[in-house]
């Protein structure tokens, strides 16, 4: 008996590391010619069974769809946010200590443009364990009493940013007058980070050769400097993050003057296996940014999951993002701005739902539908972080980008997220309450062609309206009016103030 117990000891010992869901894990792909555009593919197994995401330049980070994990082989179907580009079908295959991806894009959302590619090359990242914190809840700091405005890098210019751009941006902010209308924060999203010093404190890469005299440039411009980073050791677009280093990168950016901090979950999702782990990861770095004695609004991006707005006040965040990335077209707009906008429940001043930063002046929507786009965020209380070349704005964008009405909506001091209180096919009636006793109400067209939509007192919750404003217009119309024609994908946006 003995012998056979130590036998089967010593076969246990011997035999090779299991193959731990071997396809388990966070895969990186260096960034080559083989398939641009592809970052990363996450994969995990719970008691639910396997699921996963891919992480593209066009896509952001998509679940996948129809996952199926066979021996060393993953089928699945990736989806654009695109209704009229159907899902394509990926395939990803160990290959030894790699893994092999095979699959479609739809590069830039254009149905034109069907890629396939192959990588070969993708590793697993291996990271020893770095301790969490206990949990606690933090206390608000009062930070962000309105949805924080500003600019960021990511939707134009991707990880192609520079010092010289964000200055120049600057410049455009203050000279344009949106810096006036609102729009502080000046954020360098992913792509500035370069490598660790010998002590392990971050540095920029060549891109930003010295970047406390970037925040000093800013802030003289009576801006704020905002800066990205991650809780895993890579980044989205495969830059150094804060693993193992998240009090002295905090430390390390309200040195620099960093008054933002967006914190994308990343990599981190192959480290951090649990939302509870998640949440440390968070508040980790939340703790870290207190303990600096800089006030920096802490942006979370763990693309709403686990119900971020229940916890995400308490990690020491002041937004957190409610869904994957937006992109410039109005399917992948409005997907997020009417469907994936967080719980109006757990918004408010000093924690607001963040649905991405705007894509107003890209390109890739008409006039209608960033008028919708502008109109909802608003309406959501949203962040609002302009997405654009504010050095080459046309007037039509200026003019979306500055309406004082809209911004004034948006950054109400009540702080109640809007609601939509009818849906009636292709119309929806969204309303929000104001500090002033007045309400936002939003009339939507979500069809392709002009409708008339109407409202009754009842949906504005008013006995009787004494004043009727058609905000983009910035005139008052018949306070007994309740019916407007919207262009399709258009938008109409009212302010009712309550008779008295
Ligand atoms: C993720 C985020 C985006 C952007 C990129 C940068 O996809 O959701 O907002 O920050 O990473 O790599």
């Amino acid at each position: 008996m003995r012998g056979l117990l130590s036998a089967f000891i010593a076969l246990t010992l011997a035999a090779p590391a299991a193959p731990r869901t071997a396809m388990g894990g966070v895969w990186l792909f260096p960034r080559s010619a083989e398939f641009p555009g592809l970052r990363m593919l996450r994969l995990s197994r719970d008691a639910g069974g396997w699921r996963g995401s891919v992480t593209t330049d066009w896509y952001g980070d998509v679940p996948m769809r129809a996952l199926a994990v066979t021996g060393g082989t993953a089928h699945f179907l990736i989806d654009n946010g695109n209704p009229r580009l159907p899902p394509r079908p990926w395939t990803a295959t160990i290959d030894g200590t790699r893994l092999r991806v095979t699959g479609d894009i739809w590069e830039r959302h254009v149905e034109s443009a069907l890629r396939r590619g192959t990588a070969t090359d993708a590793t697993r990242l291996a990271f020893p364990r770095a301790p969490l914190p206990a949990p606690v809840t933090l206390a608000a700091d009062g930070l962000a009493p309105t949805p924080p405005m500003g600019w960021s890098s990511w939707n134009r210019f991707a990880a192609a940013i520079d010092d010289a751009t964000v200055r120049a941006i600057a410049d455009h902010l203050v000279s344009s007058g949106l810096r006036d209308a609102g729009y502080r924060y000046v954020n360098i999203d992913d792509g500035w980070q370069g490598t660790r010093s010998a002590d392990g404190a971050i540095r920029a890469n060549a891109r930003f050769p010295n970047m406390p005299a970037l925040a000093a440039y800013v802030h003289t411009r009576g801006l704020k400097l905002g800066l990205y980073s991650s809780p895993g050791p890579k980044t989205c677009a495969g830059f150094t993050g804060s693993y193992g280093h998240v009090e002295q990168d905090a430390r390390t950016f309200a040195a620099w003057g960093v008054d933002y901090l967006k914190y994308d979950l990343c990599s981190g999702e192959g480290i951090f296996r649990t939302a509870a782990e998640v949440r440390l990861a968070y508040q980790q770095m939340g703790q870290a940014l207190r303990a600096t004695g800089r006030p920096i609004v802490y942006s979370l991006c763990q693309y709403g999951r686990d119900r971020v707005g229940t916890w995400g006040s308490g990690v020491g965040g002041h937004l957190w993002r409610t869904t994957g990335d937006i992109a410039d077209n109005y399917a992948a707009m409005a997907a997020i701005g009417f469907d994936k906008d967080g719980d109006a429940a757990t918004a408010g001043p000093g924690g607001w739902n963040d649905p991405d930063m705007l894509e107003i002046g890209n390109g890739g929507m008409s006039e209608d539908e960033y008028r919708t786009h502008m109109t909802l965020w608003a309406m959501l209380a949203a962040p609002l972080m302009l997405g654009n070349d504010v050095r080459t704005m046309s007037p039509a964008t200026i003019a979306l980008l500055e309406s004082r009405g809209v911004i004034a909506i948006d950054q109400d001091p009540l702080g109640r997220q809007a609601r939509r209180i009818r849906k009636d096919g292709d119309a929806e009636i969204w309303a929000r309450p104001l500090a002033d006793g007045s309400v936002a109400l939003a009339l939507f067209n979500r069809g392709t062609t002009a409708r008339d939509i109407g409202f009754t007192l009842q949906d504005a919750g008013l006995a009787r309206i004494a004043r009727l404003v058609d905000v983009w217009a910035g005139v008052p119309d018949s306070p007994t009016r309740r019916t407007w024609e919207i262009p399709g994908h258009g938008a109409m946006l009212l302010r009712l103030t309550r008779a008295p």
